[in-house]
């Protein structure tokens, strides 16, 4: 049934009228003496994450209707479908099985696999980095350059960038992703071949980007006189299509699978990770994925009034159906949460940006809202101006760590403090009578997560948060969040157009291609021909 026919969804659009002018600082200013705080009333925890979502435009009735829609929507009985490795991606007839990569239960679907390769990489990150796994020259490994693109790249980068406190002094890991030569050309200028080790991860083997640059990386080491038979030392796969990994010219021996029933934008926990487990060690990388753990027990197990993905994911409906909100802000005030807004862009537009239900049918609501930020504080001197006085809705999530990872405690402190102050002043705003330009509206509503330390179990459970509460929407939206078919277009168009691009003569009247791309085209082989 469509989520616009559930009776919550019914009862939540008429709520939604008499609450649309309703302003959060009166709700607090009301708060009186008897009656436990909003901010006690709306703070929640689970995976050892904190949850205040007292800066909601909701009341108690909105909250219990959200949490009906939930349940009406049968949340409880998809989550346990997931996890028990049924068919939740029927456009490809898959399994979504992330959870089981960091179950400790011996009884988990897959596990003797999981383990079997999780021993795998241990080992080999142990025989690297305790220099017994040598370059061709004989030199101990010192740069790490994993090749992969979208969830082959953006998770493991934001992982090893947020733990890099917890990383070995002398790996550097770097990340190459995109097709402009730019990047793979600035790399191999900053690094010494001989002591580099490159982790080609797709779980495809067949994405262009990775495999362009994963021939440029081995065309460099012969160019610089490196035999062919020692690039078995400086090359590794990750994959679920380990035939083409050999066939590039990887042992077999030094392929790392991952699996079809874990999604690209999922796969952090699986040897994808495997650049992270290299850099940070294999206690750290394990303590990623308890904390992971922790969080799918507080989603399996907590009743939905208490759990953070579904509260979190009824809040974004909340805003993208109910308000209209077109955008979602990750304001994480750590630096070394810097790469999380891109990598949750994957986690929850790939996911979720789809117009179809799982029938078929054309979704008669509003999906994924476009997600964006950047770490507080510097966002405060870019764009948090729109946030207090432009004309658009942004509920925001506002990420606090409690104990910082250095000893600079007068900045940490001012930092928090901004923090704090930004949801103060957005939900607060200003009035300012005469001098309307200093108005300041407010009522924008957010979230604040808190997290004791920026530790690698912390790490664990925010992400596994974020993977549910995308799980959670999808069902509510009766939507597919495991595939990406929309991907394919420009994939395939990209292909003919790098025939055309490459081709000597010019293009015939007969090409498929519109006025505007084939002009495009003309003018690039034009310039290139120059
Ligand atoms: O093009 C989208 C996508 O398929 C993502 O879903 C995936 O994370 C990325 O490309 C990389 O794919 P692969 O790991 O197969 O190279």
């Amino acid at each position: 049934m469509s989520a616009t026919a559930l009776p919550a969804w019914r009862a939540l659009a008429a709520h939604f009228e008499t609450i649309l002018d309703a302003r959060m600082r009166d709700w607090f200013a009301a708060e009186d003496a008897y009656s436990p705080a909003r901010a006690q009333r709306f703070t929640r925890a689970g995976g050892g994450i904190t949850l205040d979502f007292s800066k909601n435009r909701i009341t108690e009735h909105t909250f219990a209707l959200l949490v009906q829609l939930a349940r009406e929507a049968e949340i409880e009985q998809k989550r346990t479908a997931m996890f028990a490795g049924e068919i939740v991606n029927p456009t490809e007839g898959r399994a979504a099985l992330h959870t089981a990569l960091r179950a400790g239960d011996a009884k988990a679907p897959h596990a003797a696999l999981i383990h079997r390769e999780l021993d795998k990489m241990t080992a080999f990150v142990e025989r690297v980095r305790s220099a017994q796994w040598l370059g061709y020259t004989g030199k101990p490994i010192r740069s790490i350059v994993n090749i992969g693109i979208g969830g082959s790249a953006l998770g493991p980068k934001m992982v090893c960038e947020a733990l890099h406190p917890f990383g070995a002094a002398d790996l550097e890991v770097h990340f190459v992703s995109n097709v402009d030569g730019a990047e793979i050309q600035h790399i191999l200028a900053s690094i010494d071949l001989e002591t580099t080790l490159a982790i080609v991860v797709s779980k495809t083997f067949t994405t262009l980007e990775t495999m362009s640059n994963a021939r440029t990386l081995r065309a460099a080491f012969i160019q610089r006189g490196a035999p062919e038979a020692a690039l078995g030392r400086h090359f590794v796969g990750v994959t679920a299509n380990p035939q083409a990994a050999v066939q590039f010219g990887i042992a077999p021996e030094h392929v790392f699978e991952m699996w079809g029933w874990v999604g690209g934008r999922y796969s952090l926990w699986s040897a994808a990770g495997l650049s992270i487990m290299l850099k940070v060690g294999p206690a750290h990388f394990n303590a990623l994925r308890a904390g992971a753990q922790a969080m799918d027990q507080h989603f399996l197990n907590a009743p939905l009034e208490d759990n953070l993905p579904v509260i979190m994911a009824l809040l974004g409906i909340w805003y993208r159906n109910f308000f209209g909100a077109q955008s979602y802000l990750i304001a994480p005030y750590a630096s070394a949460l810097r790469e999380l807004p891109a990598y949750l862009q994957q986690l929850e537009m790939e996911s979720n940006g789809k117009s179809v239900d799982l029938d078929g049918q054309p979704v008669p609501y509003a999906t994924a809202p476009a997600l964006w930020g950047a770490p507080g504080t510097n966002g405060q001197h870019a764009f948090f101006q729109m946030l207090h006085q432009g004309t658009t809705l942004v509920p925001t999530d506002f990420i606090a760590v409690l104990k910082p990872e250095h000893s600079l405690i007068d900045h940490h402190v001012k930092l928090l403090a901004n923090c704090f102050a930004q949801s103060e002043a957005l939900m607060r705003g200003q009035d300012a009578s005469r001098a309307p330009h200093l108005r300041c509206p407010g009522n924008q509503p957010s979230n604040t997560l808190l997290l004791d330390a920026l530790m690698p179990r912390a790490l664990g459970a925010l992400l596994a948060l974020y993977e549910h509460k995308t799980f959670v929407q999808a069902a509510i939206w009766r939507i597919n969040p495991f595939d990406q078919w929309g991907v394919e277009l420009g994939k395939r168009l990209g292909i003919a157009i790098e025939q055309a691009l490459n081709a000597t003569a010019a293009l015939e009247e007969e090409d498929v291609h519109d006025s505007s791309t084939r002009a495009l085209i003309e003018r690039a082989k034009q310039w290139s021909a120059k």
